[in-house]
């Protein structure tokens, strides 16, 4: 057998199927675990198949719907899919599918948004079911049977040894020479939990290939499809403003002597303004950089391409179409560099704490007295989910939220009296940074914080009423947190009714 192939153990090459006749294992009511994490490394061919058996189902008058865990988001083959036939029942832990997230919305999916460093633990401790069927993409089997994951890690092995029956689809898109990169180690499931030995991003402490019990393995399929690789816009003027705060900001740190030279290692969200500031770390005056992250987008490609940045520690990839074929043609350049491990291990806060991180997340929008809403749109409407921002900002060394001061063209403010949903407490949130500029929170009372959130980070056209509203708010007998109840969710109420807060 050439070392070549992507199936090189003789046993599960005669488990070759069909997506279809994969599919056929999946019973209505299953808890099916899938791999994937930020639109890379999920199946794509299986969950189709199903989806088209969903719908016979239902086009039957029968129902069937199944229970979804993945490990974060997955891309339009897996929830996209699905989300068309209406055929999944409950989701976790992260979202950020259209069609899925009109289908939790509109309530004919139970979504459970939760850090991703923490659904493992969920579901060892049984909260979350028994896995039926385990789906899982990888790049290739080796000879003994052993796994080597593709683009993702997630939740992958905990899913291969908990599901009672396992799909392997075999991704021949992804590259061969992923081989090496995964580090999987496997958090005990009895405590005290063994102490995790990584104290640098670049750290291996386990093995490069999954590993599951042969005999759970009822179907094996071939596909050759890319991963979601959404393309990055172009980053606007108001991230370039943003990323431009948090460059100042370090530079003052690190000559204050508060952060080394070369930086403590970084996290990084997802979306536009948190790969506009990886871009300005690139095009800066640092080197030697290291992240310790969920996933590595586009403009950390950049740096680990150079010695601007000598390590990097993530579970998967999310990178453009562009970027992914650069990597797939220059994968050598990053195997040394790159250590992509379970997702249990990457966001966990243990090691966060340990090293350090710097945390940079996205925020929907802020309040005055610096709590973060992430998730929800007006306190309802799910956007995508937590992901992993909590598992990093609460045990970050510094944690920062960023956001556009304005949204829908001026009728939001993102800098708000109270936001209607807090997914990161004042407590945990020590920068914000706007285009218009950045707060440093650290030591400040709440109303020192809301001064200075008002002064530094709102938009000139709400600054007078946060102002104002503020003032409200000292009228309180109670000013240790200066709040004004009849007012503090005015702001979207009127939103809500006329389509503008201004
Ligand atoms: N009120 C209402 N809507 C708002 C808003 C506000 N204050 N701020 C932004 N929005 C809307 C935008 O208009 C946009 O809507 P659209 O899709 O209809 O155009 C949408 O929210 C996304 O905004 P955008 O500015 O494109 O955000 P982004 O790509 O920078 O992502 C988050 C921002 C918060 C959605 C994203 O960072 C996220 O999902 N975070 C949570 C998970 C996370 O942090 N994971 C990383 C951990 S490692």
């Amino acid at each position: 057998m050439k070392y070549n192939e992507r199936i090189r153990h003789l046993g599960l090459k005669r488990k070759l199927c069909s997506a279809e006749q994969a599919a056929a294992w999946i019973k209505p009511g299953d808890v099916v675990g899938t791999s994937g994490f930020t639109g890379s490394g999920y199946p794509k061919a299986v969950p189709q198949a199903l989806a088209k058996r969903i719908k016979e189902f239902h086009d039957k008058g029968d129902s069937f719907q199944i229970k979804l865990l993945t490990g974060a988001s997955t891309g339009p083959e897996l929830d996209g899919a699905l989300a068309d036939v209406n055929g999944v029942s409950y989701r976790a832990p992260f979202n950020s599918d259209p069609k899925m997230r009109k289908r939790i919305n509109e309530g004919d999916t139970q979504y459970l948004d939760t850090h991703l460093s923490g659904l493992s633990p969920l579901y060892r401790c049984g909260a979350l079911g028994q896995m039926d069927v385990a789906i899982i993409e990888v790049s290739s089997i080796n000879a003994d049977g052993s796994l080597v994951a593709s683009t993702a890690v997630g939740n992958n092995q905990l899913w291969l040894n908990s599901a009672k029956k396992v799909i392997i689809e075999v991704n021949s898109w992804q590259c061969a020479e992923l081989e090496g990169m995964h580090d999987i180690w496997e958090v005990t499931s009895s405590f005290p939990h063994k102490i995790i030995p990584i104290s640098d991003p670049s750290n291996r402490i386990g093995s490069p290939y999954m590993t599951v019990d042969l005999e759970k393995i009822v179907a094996v399929v071939e596909t050759h499809s890319a991963d979601r690789n959404a393309p990055f816009t172009a980053s606007d003027e108001n991230a370039r403003s943003i990323a431009g705060h948090i460059m100042e900001f370090f530079k003052y740190e690190i000559k204050k002597g508060h952060i080394p030279y070369h930086m403590l290692p970084i996290q990084s969200g997802i979306g536009n303004v948190a790969n506009a500031v990886i871009e300005a770390l690139s095009e800066g005056d640092f080197y030697d950089l290291k992240a310790y992250t969920e996933v590595i987008q586009d403009g950390m490609l950049a740096m680990l391409a150079t010695d601007k940045m000598i390590a990097a520690s993530a579970t998967s990839f999310s990178l453009s179409p562009e970027k992914a074929r650069y990597f797939n043609e220059n994968i050598q350049l990053f195997r040394k560099k790159v250590v992509l491990r379970p997702q249990e291990i990457s966001n966990h806060p243990e090691i966060i704490r340990r090293i350090g991180c710097i945390a940079m997340n996205g925020a929907i929008e802020v309040d005055i007295f610096g709590n973060v809403n992430s998730t929800h749109i007006m306190g309802s409407k799910m956007m995508n989910g937590i992901g992993g921002s909590g598992d990093y900002a609460r045990n970050a060394y510094i944690s920062i939220f960023m956001t556009p001061s304005l949204a829908k063209e001026g009728k939001i403010s993102s800098v708000v009296p109270m936001v209607p949903r807090v997914d990161h407490i004042s407590q945990d949130v020590q920068i914000i940074v706007t285009e218009r500029g950045l707060a440093d929170l650290r030591g400040l009372s709440p109303k020192e914080r809301a001064k200075l959130i008002i002064q530094n980070c709102a938009h000139p056209i709400y600054k007078p009423l946060l102002q104002e509203y503020y003032q409200l708010g000292l009228q309180n007998p109670s000013i240790q947190t200066p709040l004004f109840l009849k007012e503090a969710l005015s702001w979207h109420d009127k939103f809500v009714e006329t389509g503008s807060m201004a």
